[in-house]
């Protein structure tokens, strides 16, 4: 177990070190192969305990190629936040994977954890998609992907493809058809602007 810092081993090879290093935050017992493990909870996979709640992390700036953030960002007391503190762990150009529950979803109000209810354009305010409110925060992120699971029977009748396919479509789901047709799992990838 590396304590609070878990950057010791990455200072000896630098650059070429943080350009294969993966940051599993909030890992649980389910940790990426091969990343680095980070939970509050002891018994977990993780290789660093840390509260996530609690600023800065402990990982030096630009020390990972990727960070994974598996239904996680729900978890957290502030989004934009710990959106920043993956922002500077990762290299320019890194990526972000998250995942969490589509608001509509059973799960995400089941689990009486989640602070967050989110849909697949809650991320927008780090990208050029801001409505206005790019002020949010100075952490800037492109979105390279986002991908919505629905429950299976909307899936089978074709719906979640038109939701993944045409990004207008999405937003019409959103809008107008997401109580009934409802969301399981939105699931973003991002690259961090520096
Ligand atoms: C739903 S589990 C997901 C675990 C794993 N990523 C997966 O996909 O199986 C959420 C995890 O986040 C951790 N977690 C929640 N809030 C946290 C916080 N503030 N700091 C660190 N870990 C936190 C929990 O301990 C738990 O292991």
């Amino acid at each position: 177990m590396l304590k609070a810092d878990g950057v010791a081993a990455s200072k000896k090879g630098g650059v070429s070190a943080a350009s294969k290093r993966i940051l599993d935050v909030g890992c649980g017992i389910n940790k990426y192969p091969g990343a680095i493990g980070v939970d509050r909870n002891a018994n977990t996979s993780a290789d660093v305990l840390c509260d996530l709640d609690r600023f800065p992390y402990p990982f030096r700036d630009s020390s990972f190629a990727e960070l994974r953030a598996i239904h996680v960002i729900e978890h957290v007391s502030d989004v934009i936040r710990a959106m920043e503190e993956f922002h500077r762990v990762v290299v320019p150009g890194g990526r972000v994977y998250l995942a969490t529950p589509h608001y509509t979803d059973f799960s995400s109000f089941c689990d009486p954890t989640h602070r967050w209810h989110l849909n697949s354009f809650s991320f927008r305010y780090f990208g050029e998609n801001h409505g206005g409110f790019g002020y949010y925060s100075a952490a800037r992120f492109r979105q390279v992907k986002v991908h919505v699971r629905l429950l299976a029977l909307w899936r089978w009748l074709g719906f979640e493809f038109l939701v993944n396919h045409f990004p207008r479509y999405r937003k019409f789901w959103e809008y107008y058809l997401c109580y009934v047709v409802r969301g399981k799992v939105i699931e973003f990838e991002f690259e961090a602007i520096k």
